[in-house]
């Protein structure tokens, strides 16, 4: 099949590689010159693991184009929208402007019978109002969420674990959706879920699956809280419910909590759209899950205080992590980031190291030192924080380490470090919700 895809971010450009590498031909379009310059010749403009060699295999097949203007998606018969829908600099809600653009943009070049797929995470009833201006074109408007992990995006772009459709009643919608069963054919065949439902169902997936995931990290951080006050061990206690299967395992991690550029702003942009909806009770406790993943922050703030004798002001900080998660160059609303930004402001020399996102966290914040070499990073530290659990430092040698620090105290902000390894290694060791 011919498709295009509008929007080359994290989503899209995997996106548009992966249905080349299903063997169909597409057209990627995006306003950034560098990304698509990037992409044109073979490069990934950001890291996420095994993108370049899905580049490098496509790139061969020819079926792969990317360019800057939208005329050049004229003879697609679907149209992907990849575009971002960030939180606004005024409150709580999306900023739905990219979306808007993107389906205008597009509605010129549709010819009937196209089918238009909106992939942006949007608050409800987004797409019921989109559907009229596509449907002007002769066009059907199909929303189908995305689900995609940063880290893991080209394997759940390939082999997703669901695959949702929202599509408009009648006639248009069936089709619509047999349209789409072809784009994603391969998937399909391997037996994975699909649920085909309304416009309204298929925003709110999406935004409730975010929610969700959210609340499970935000509720192991408040067990993590009152572990730290009664002097438990939150990682022996996810451990011990997520035996019980109703509850499982995954995402019980307490430590620093979410950030990028999903979780946060998806469950604010929720709270306010069920407030213009008139339902906001109904999601109100979003609004707590935000603040116990906030206090994270300042505990860890805190905690540093506590092991530096209560000042942090011209102490070195070592920053171990940048990104919002390992596995990715990704500094949007980073809590590792933040609270080395938080520690700088308190005065504390900080040097931060990340195995990625060293430019990308140079951006954001200018003002922090950054080190590419963790050897250096490390030299002459009076603590060291580990803010993202990259497989580097869950490997580290607390020996090594030791020879290099000024005061061999290391703080876990995510739970991801042998505590015996290091305590027998002759280091302090404090974690977030832990003895
Ligand atoms: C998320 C959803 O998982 C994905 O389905 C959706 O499409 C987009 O948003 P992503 O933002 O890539 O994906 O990251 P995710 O793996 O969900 O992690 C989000 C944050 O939660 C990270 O900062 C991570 O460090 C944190 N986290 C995750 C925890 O603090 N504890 C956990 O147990 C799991």
């Amino acid at each position: 099949m011919w498709i295009s895809v509008v929007g080359l971010g994290y989503l899209g450009a995997v996106h548009a590689a992966s249905m080349a590498a299903l063997g169909h031909r597409v057209v990627g379009v995006d306003v950034d010159e560098a990304r698509v310059e990037s992409l044109a010749s073979g490069r990934a403009p950001f890291f996420e693991p095994g993108f370049d060699e899905l580049l490098s295999q496509v790139g061969g097949t020819g079926r792969l184009s990317v360019t800057t203007e939208t005329a050049a998606v004229e003879g697609a018969g679907v149209h992907f929208v990849c575009v971002g829908t960030p939180q606004r600099a005024d409150g709580y809600a999306a900023d739905l402007t990219y979306v808007e653009l993107a389906v205008s943009g597009l509605v010129p070049h549709l010819a009937p019978g196209d089918v238009v797929v909106g992939k942006s995470t949007v608050p409800v009833g987004t797409a019921a109002r989109l559907a009229a201006q596509v449907e002007a074109a002769g066009a059907t408007l199909v929303w189908n969420p995305e689900f995609l992990r940063e880290g893991f995006a080209v394997k759940d772009t390939l082999h997703p674990d669901r695959i949702v459709y929202g599509v408009p009643d009648g006639e248009a919608g069936v089709r619509a959706a047999g349209v789409l069963d072809e784009v994603y054919a391969t998937p399909l065949s391997e037996g994975i879920a699909q649920v085909v439902t309304d416009y309204a169902t298929a925003e709110l997936v999406k935004v409730a699956a975010n929610s969700f995931l959210a609340t499970k990290i935000s509720f192991i951080n408040a067990m993590a809280e009152l572990c730290e006050v009664a002097g438990g061990d939150v990682t022996r206690l996810a451990d011990a419910i997520g035996f019980d299967e109703r509850i499982g395992r995954k995402f019980l991690n307490a430590g620093l909590g979410f950030g990028g550029g999903c979780l946060p702003k998806d469950i604010r942009a929720f709270m306010a759209r069920a407030d213009e909806l008139g339902a906001g009770e109904a999601v109100a406790f979003l609004g707590e899950v935000d603040e116990i993943n906030t206090r994270r922050r300042h505990r860890m703030v805190e905690l540093t205080g506590q092991v530096l004798d209560g000042e942090v002001t011209g102490k070195r900080v070592t920053v171990l992590g940048a990104a919002f998660k390992p596995n990715s160059d990704d500094v949007r609303d980073s809590p590792a980031l933040d609270v080395a930004a938080r520690l700088g402001e308190a005065g504390a020399d900080v040097v931060v190291h990340d195995p990625q996102a060293i430019d990308n966290a140079r951006r954001k914040a200018p003002a922090l030192r950054y080190e590419p070499d963790l050897e250096t990073a490390l030299t002459g530290a009076d603590a060291v924080l580990v803010l993202t659990e990259w497989q580097h430092y869950k490997d580290l040698d607390p020996h090594w380490a030791g020879d290099l620090v000024a005061q061999a105290h290391v703080l876990d902000g995510r739970n991801a470090l042998d505590r015996d390894t290091w305590l027998t290694a002759g280091w302090t060791y404090r974690a977030l919700g832990r003895r």
